[in-house]
């Protein structure tokens, strides 16, 4: 059963921040459990307690009392199904202070598929979309209090709609792309390979490991690098996805109204008796002619449904690798600085190469994530392609069919008008059609064209990865 810890260690929460720099990353891991196996600086500092007061416990140690317990049950329900949790926390550090961070925990799995640990990265959050959540977390808290988790958890989904979010992954998405664009714009310091100062003064003992974690960090830099070439590519992609299905919405109405407007048609047709053969004809044709088209249309909104869920997994799949990949460097950062300061003793140097390969795994395996999408997406994109240039036919011939009408209609006299009406509306309605699915065929041959991009860039990262992996076996590869 799920149960609340609220404010077990009796520590009065402070209305005080513990406060932290943009910059800064937090990073821990746990055992399935949630038992903290391993923690950054950053997380260390800001939590106030000691590294020693943190292994072992379970995370819940700095749980805020005003946190929902919804949003655990989310958390756990998702991280235990083996998917990634993306969301808004409260902490409460060992004084009372709080500090808001948006935390991504990534599931790892073992030779056999099993969860044996979630890794955990953590960033300040600054969007606009993050003002709304304590307020949010407020009204979701009260609902919990009065009618329990599940009311509070309904309540918090019948919000994030009327937000308009689909559901809570669709939210936990876009904030994750907020917070990070919102982080980007903010930092301005470049990290520079090795470039903290002071790594003169690395202890005899630990010189191996500096140059080792030295060397790591530059390529790594270059990795991120090259990596930003994709993480830019996300905007035009998710402009695209937002086009697409606008676009496809839209035929999709004209598919309808078409239909409506060539029954209309046919039911006519009959009306008129000595004309009434050569327009039941072209009604009859008409009408197969728009059914049809309706039918494709249909399908092709189903494959750019598929597609939109496609780009919105792969934007996750860049931004994780993209926020892994700044978490590496960040910790070399802060590793390479401390070894300036101090010798770090062997124990602690095991926990820091399990940390970097725990990190590296991930990035593997997100990376090869991120592959394997852009590959499904290209023959999706593919399929897509060739639907539209079939209703592209069709549309021409629909069009064909309602210029004959119109002619056909004008030599008819009075007993013609209703026709004119219905084939003008109609002819209209093709042509915006037509035009829809001329900027479709755009779309999908731009999007190709990105996708194709991110395949190269990823091939040359996975490269540069598998380079990596062989250069620090040592590092690396799991010894089990
Ligand atoms: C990798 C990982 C990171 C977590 N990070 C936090 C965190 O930053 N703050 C927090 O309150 N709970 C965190 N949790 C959730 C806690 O395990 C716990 O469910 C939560 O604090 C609620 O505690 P309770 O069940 O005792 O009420 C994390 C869990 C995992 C697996």
């Amino acid at each position: 059963m799920y149960k609340s810890s609220y404010n077990k260690r009796g520590i009065e929460p402070k209305n005080i921040e513990s406060r932290f720099e943009i910059e800064e990353l937090f990073f821990s891991t746990t055992d399935p459990k949630g038992i903290i196996l391993s923690g950054n600086e950053v997380f260390i500092r800001v939590s106030g307690f000691k590294k020693e007061e943190l292994i072992g416990k379970p995370h819940n140690i700095i749980r805020h009392p005003d946190m929902p317990r919804s949003i655990f049950k989310a958390v756990w329900d998702t991280i235990k199904s083996g998917k990634p949790f993306v969301g808004y926390v409260k902490n409460m550090a060992k004084d009372g202070s709080y500090y808001w961070v948006l935390t991504c925990i990534y599931p790892m799995f073992d030779s056999e598929g099993k969860i044996k640990k979630f890794l955990s990265i953590r960033l300040k959050p600054t969007s606009d979309l993050f003002k709304t959540i304590p307020d949010f977390y407020k009204e979701i808290m009260k609902i919990e209090q009065m009618d329990g988790v599940d009311k509070a958890l309904e309540f918090m989904i019948e919000k994030i709609k009327e937000m308009g979010y689909e559901d809570y992954d669709d939210f936990s998405k876009k904030a994750f792309l907020e917070e990070m664009r919102s982080r980007e714009k903010s930092i301005a310091e470049n990290i520079t390979a090795c470039g903290m100062g002071g790594e003169g003064a690395v202890s005899k003992e630990n010189e191996e490991l500096a140059d080792k974690l030295c060397s790591l960090q530059t390529i790594f830099l270059r990795l991120n690098r090259y990596f930003n070439n994709i993480y830019n590519k996300i905007n035009v992609f998710l402009d695209m996805n937002q086009d697409l299905s606008d676009k496809s919405k839209f035929v999709f109405q004209l598919a309808e109204e078409i239909r409506l407007l060539s029954l209309n048609a046919s039911i006519e047709s009959y009306k008129i008796k000595k004309e009434g053969v050569s327009f039941s004809t072209l009604s009859q044709e008409m009408r197969k002619n728009a059914e049809y088209s309706e039918r494709q249309i249909i399908k092709l909104t189903e494959l750019i449904n598929e597609t939109n869920k496609d780009i919105e997994t792969t934007s996750f799949n860049i931004l994780s690798s993209k926020l892994q990949i700044d978490m590496v460097v960040y910790f070399l950062k802060e590793l390479l600085t401390k070894l300036a300061e101090i010798t770090i003793s062997e124990e602690e140097e095991i926990e820091v190469i399990q940390n970097i390969k725990d990190l590296f795994e991930l990035l593997k395996f997100y990376s090869e994530k991120l592959s394997s999408n852009v590959y499904e997406s290209k023959s999706k994109l593919r399929n897509i392609y060739y639907n539209i240039k079939d209703l592209n036919v069709l549309i021409n011939r629909l069009d064909f069919i309602h210029i004959n009408g119109l002619i056909e209609s004008a030599h008819t006299g009075s007993d013609g008008g209703s026709f004119t009406i219905i084939f003008s509306q109609m002819l209209k309605l093709v042509e915006a059609a037509k035009a829809q699915i001329i900027d479709l065929e755009t779309n999908i041959t731009t999007a190709s064209e990105e996708n194709l991009s991110i395949d190269i860039i990823n091939d040359l990262i996975e490269n540069k990865i598998l380079k990596l992996e062989k250069k620090y076996e040592d590092i690396f590869v799991q010894t089990g």
